[in-house]
């Protein structure tokens, strides 16, 4: 039991407030009557407490204004600086936590390892001026729930969109997600049991691994190549194993990090191999608007000829990050992937979808894809000449055929890990290629996002990374 008089007990409560940060200098305090109303207490309670925490020198009272925190020395900012502890993120793929962290630690100044188009290149003015109509039309909008599986229009629009990479999806098996994360997850848990195996490409997407971990699922690592994707000959190899592999997650179309795309005869001969070993297939299709040609890639859904596939798909790199949309199309797991995302998450927020079916159903949009990714061309070749023309001689760079990514070998000796940390001191970030696998292999290299123009500032960015690694040696 507390001992303290309540005055006092109150005071600490507002005192570590301060202490963390979540009260400011400079802020409001709450006033005498909210205190006594919130805190149920008398008005000498109240006062006492202001009276304890101006002693303290943390509050100030302004005539006629109320009181105001006041804090002279700065307090120490509020996520302490500290190394993490080893078993910070017991649980959580370790490598990936850890680096998130140092990152968001740091004061970036360029940063290479978003992988989404600086906002400029999205059509944001047109999806306020979209919102707002939308809004203006549903005048209850905001005080009604949006259904389960998302708007239909806009599942209208992705499954005629799809018809154009000959891909057959029906708008009444699509449900609209908080971006392909939120797909991989509910198609991850519509179709495993913790402690099963599931295979992806080696290496793959970070968050990838995060997922698998935190939902207690097994990783196997299959071999991928940035000329063709997932080495067919392991995975079956694999699947004809003694340990049972569930499923397998590939992202065949602008990998990441590698931005291979899959052949067609190997999107083909995937599907076959998955279902004849009744191995669940889940499609991520995050990038596959990004590809530099006219015509669209073909996706595994369409080669899925026994409803063994799930696909996952997100408008968050092509469209508008800030809107979190994806969805996801489960095949004969649907009922299970809706039960699980209404007992999840329930529906995604409606004016977001409002606003981008109604962008996607005119010509602009098309215009629009087709204008981002000549930039993104552009912007990915310029940083590949710069890249080569900075970084250690023997440096490899790939060369996606769409997208925001490159993966970048670096030669013999050099480490990307130490490369990522000497980067953030000096406010550049990249992502070391240790955390897009959980084994040892990647070491020595590094995704690099082109999202953002290319300007002297990148170039000098790169010249300094550059720099940092001819120091390593
Ligand atoms: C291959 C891949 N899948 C899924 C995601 C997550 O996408 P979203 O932002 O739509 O959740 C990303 C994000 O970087 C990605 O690169």
């Amino acid at each position: 039991m507390n001992t303290l008089p309540l005055y006092r007990q109150l005071a600490n409560h507002y005192l570590d407030a301060i202490r963390s940060g979540t009260l400011k200098n400079g802020e409001r305090f709450p006033s005498i009557r909210l205190m006594m109303e919130k805190h149920a207490v008398s008005l000498s309670t109240a006062v006492q407490v202001c009276r304890e925490l101006e002693g303290q020198g943390v509050l100030e009272a302004r005539p006629r204004s109320g009181n105001y925190i006041r804090q002279p020395e700065p307090l120490p900012h509020p996520l302490p600086p500290a190394p993490l502890a080893a078993d910070a993120y017991v649980g959580i793929h370790q490598q990936v936590s850890s680096v998130l962290k140092a990152s968001q630690r740091a004061t970036i100044k360029v940063n290479f390892a978003n992988p989404y188009c600086a906002p400029q290149l999205y059509p944001l003015k047109t999806l306020q001026d979209h919102m707002v109509k939308a809004l203006r039309q549903n005048q209850q909008l905001l005080g009604t729930t949006a259904p389960t599986s998302g708007n239909l229009a806009l599942r209208n629009i992705l499954a005629r969109r799809a018809l154009t990479s000959k891909t057959h999806l029906s708008a009444e098996q699509i449900v609209i997600t908080n971006g392909a994360t939120e797909a991989l997850n509910l198609a991850l848990r519509a179709v495993t049991q913790p402690g099963d195996t599931v295979a992806v490409e080696s290496p793959t997407f970070h968050g990838l691994l995060q997922i698998l971990e935190s939902l207690n699922l097994r990783v196997c690592e299959v071999p991928a190549a940035a000329h063709c994707g997932i080495n067919l000959f392991a995975l079956e190899q694999l699947l004809r194993g003694s340990e049972p592999i569930r499923a397998v997650i590939v992202i065949p179309n602008l990998q990441n990090p590698l931005g291979s795309i899959m052949p067609d005869s190997h999107k083909a001969r995937l599907v076959q191999l998955c279902a004849e070993h009744a191995t669940v297939l889940i499609e991520d299709d995050t990038y596959g608007d990004l590809v530099d040609t006219e015509q669209p890639l073909s996706t595994l859904k369409h080669w899925d000829r026994s409803d063994n596939l799930i696909y996952c798909a997100s408008l968050n790199k092509t469209l508008a990050p800030g809107m979190r949309l994806g969805w996801i199309s489960a095949g004969r797991w649907h009922d299970r992937v809706e039960m699980l995302k209404h007992s999840q998450s329930r529906g995604c927020e409606a004016l977001s979808q409002l606003a981008v079916s109604a962008f996607m159903k005119t010509p602009s949009y098309e215009r629009y894809l087709r204008r981002l990714r000549n930039t993104l061309t552009q912007q990915r070749h310029a940083m590949r000449t710069a890249i080569l023309r900075h970084f250690p001689q023997g440096t490899r760079v790939t060369e996606p055929q769409g997208g925001t990514l490159l993966w970048v070998e670096l030669p013999p000796g050099y480490a990307s890990m130490r490369l990522f940390h000497e980067g953030l001191k000096v406010g550049i970030q990249i992502l070391p290629g240790d955390i897009f696998s959980n084994g040892p292999g990647f070491g020595h290299c590094l995704r690099i996002a082109c999202g953002a123009p290319f300007t002297p500032r990148i170039e000098e960015a790169l010249a300094t990374l550059g720099q940092l690694l001819k120091n390593q040696k």
